[in-house]
């Protein structure tokens, strides 16, 4: 069989180069990332919306680094060619450059990461990841870590002031290293003019059609929930389909057939 290439974070901006578009998609466990690395996926993000998903918490806030690690274990040991993102959980970094330091590399030496990801403009946590030699995807519009100092899950850059705020957030953030951001719930226009105006690619979640490329969370995707945010295209019904199953099971145990 042909070995596949191993993403890198060089490959990445020469994707964006060639306008090649790339996807990334949230995955949790095994079998979720190992079914995405066969699917072709550019990048895979162990989220910190794995405290929503597989906890049933209803933010990413509890989210932490050990369970962040768990989970970052469980999919890097099934996946061979796309990039692994570990996400770096609410506290992990925020304190001082030391202890993003600390988090980032525990991610990348016992959960198995290719690189980490934070949130927000934190341009000095991303030069001291950088620099202890872990690349850094920044993630900037709706930071779901502060949502609720940003007034709930809203879109964010929509005033002259707040797109340029980004713009400037951007452009700092590629100065100090990052090599990918994640846009979220950024107008189109807004995500678009950044994306044109970097070097780095931007991967974006309700952020419209202009970014280098698009992420989505696994559960979204696959229509595992019974709800899922307006912009989030979903490609199965698995929902339905796990309630099927389990219910003719049940059936056929009544009967005497299971
Ligand atoms: O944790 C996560 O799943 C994310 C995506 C929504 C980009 O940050």
């Amino acid at each position: 069989m042909k070995k596949r290439r191993k993403i890198t974070p060089p490959l990445l901006c020469a994707l964006k180069r060639r306008g090649v578009p790339i996807a990334m998609v949230t995955a949790y466990d095994a079998e979720g990332g190992r079914l995405a690395d066969e699917a072709g996926i550019d990048i895979i993000l162990v989220g910190d919306t794995g405290a929503e998903m597989m906890q049933g918490h209803s933010s990413t806030v509890p989210a932490t680094i050990d369970g962040q690690l768990m989970m970052t274990r469980a999919v890097s040991g099934h996946v061979s060619r796309a990039l692994i993102v570990g996400d770096l959980p609410f506290g992990a970094y925020e304190f001082s450059d030391e202890d993003a330091v600390r988090s980032a590399i525990r991610l990348v030496k016992e959960g198995g990461a290719d690189v980490v990801k934070l949130e927000g403009p934190r341009p000095s946590q991303v030069r001291a990841i950088t620099g202890a030699g872990v690349a850094v995807m920044g993630h900037l519009g709706l930071t779901p870590q502060s949502q609720t100092a940003l007034g709930g899950r809203k879109v964010q850059g929509r005033t002259a002031a707040a797109a340029l705020q980004l713009v400037a957030q951007a452009r700092e953030l590629e100065a100090a290293g990052c090599f990918a951001l994640v846009f979220e719930a950024v107008p189109e226009p807004v995500a678009e003019q950044i994306t044109r105006g970097l070097a780095i690619p931007t991967i974006g979640i309700g952020a419209g059609r202009g970014c280098d490329g698009q992420v989505l969370v696994y559960h979204d995707l696959l229509g595992l929930l019974d709800w899922s945010p307006r912009f989030a295209k979903t490609y199965s019904d698995l929902r339905g389909q796990i309630a099927a199953a389990l219910n003719q099971y049940v059936a056929d145990v009544r009967l005497g057939a299971g």
